[in-house]
């Protein structure tokens, strides 16, 4: 297990933060696109508004939470506190009042796993998708939001994973790979845990954002602009090389369990995620920080286990080997 701690790699790691560096910021969405996505919402709100005055919006996912790419589109929640809203009548409702502004491909569909609206602004061109009371990504949203602005390292390390996964097509949830939320977990969790630290662990420490949504209290720290620097000095080359070694020949997928929230690793048995239970296989733990129950690597099957690990050793391979490693790495499947 521990083959990868002994491993050298044949070239100076430092020679590749410049091509890694390169191509984190060639995938950092531009300030218009911020601008765009503003505009949208605001006149989002207003629609919203007249029909709902007490319901409120909010951006989640990678256009909030500082881990998305180019031209992606947004997720938006609306949420509203009340008890007896039936949210198929309020999905369809919302997609007529969208359409008779002249929003564009309005369509709701109200039996998908996350009930929403799609639309598309004719206006900015973007895209979007509107959910009701998915209060929890958006709490979960602000989290990685908040550790993205501890260490820039992380945003480095999280845009070049996510381009690997989407090259490599393991960024598929429906094909049994993992989601984007899963792999910026994954990178949050592996800089809590290099030494010394280049990520505190907050839902550990005495909490300043304290929220309860579905009965899941959710606190941490967030005064995070009050934080010192880590001492570690760790560069982009080197954590990429770390990541992938990691899951490739450090992670005990057998018995273990990543979890952002307790900063640590946690033993399956603890969980009791041992054994299969309905389609929860367990085969890749990843630990939901806020519901905790929620195994994010559960869609992963005894399939696309085999991918995902074979992907993993192949990144660690061109990280160890390669003399061109930031150009084979993202090679499309
Ligand atoms: N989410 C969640 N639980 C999951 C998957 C997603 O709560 N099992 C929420 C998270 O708030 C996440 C958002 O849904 O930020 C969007 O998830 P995903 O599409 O995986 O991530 P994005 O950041 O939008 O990535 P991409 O750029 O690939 O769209
Ligand atoms: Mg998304």
């Amino acid at each position: 297990i521990h083959r990868w701690r002994y491993m050298a790699c044949r070239y100076d790691i430092h020679m590749y933060d410049a091509p890694f560096i390169a191509v984190y910021e060639s995938l950092i969405p531009a300030e218009e696109e911020l601008e765009k996505q503003k505009q949208l919402m605001a006149r989002l709100e207003h629609l919203v508004g007249k029909e709902w005055p007490h319901a409120k919006l909010y951006l989640y996912g990678s256009c909030a939470n500082s881990f998305g790419f180019p031209k992606s589109d947004i997720d938006v929640c609306l949420a509203i506190e009340d008890d007896d809203i039936n949210k198929s009548e309020m999905l369809l409702k919302l997609a007529d009042i969208l359409e008779s502004d002249n929003l564009q491909n309005v369509q709701a569909l109200t039996r998908a796993r996350v009930p929403i609206v799609k639309l598309m602004d004719p206006v900015t061109g973007i895209s979007c998708d509107i959910c009701i009371n998915n209060v929890l990504a958006v709490v979960n949203t602000k989290l990685l939001r908040d550790y993205a602005r501890i260490d820039g390292r992380l945003r480095q390390l999280a845009f070049i994973v996510k381009h690997w996964a989407k090259s490599r097509r393991v960024n598929e949830t429906y094909q049994g790979t993992l989601s984007s939320y899963a792999y910026v977990l994954m990178c949050i969790h592996f800089l809590q845990q290099r030494r010394p630290p280049i990520l505190p662990c907050l839902q550990k420490m005495e909490p300043t954002y304290l929220v309860r949504v579905d009965n899941i209290r959710c606190a941490y720290f967030d005064n995070v602009e009050t934080l010192g620097r880590s001492s570690n000095k760790e560069t982009i080359a080197e954590l990429v090389w770390g990541f992938f070694s990691y899951w490739a020949y450090g992670h005990d997928y057998a018995n273990t369990v990543v979890s952002v929230r307790t900063g640590s690793i946690l033993g399956k048995r603890e969980k009791n995620w041992t054994r299969r239970v309905g389609n929860d296989r367990h085969l890749i733990c990843i630990e939901d920080p806020f519901e905790t129950s929620h195994d994010l690597g559960r869609v992963v099957d005894k399939f696309s286990i085999r991918v995902l690990r074979e992907e993993f050793e192949r990144a660690a391979e061109v990280m160890h080997e390669d003399p061109n490693p930031s150009a084979k790495l993202f090679e499309p499947y």
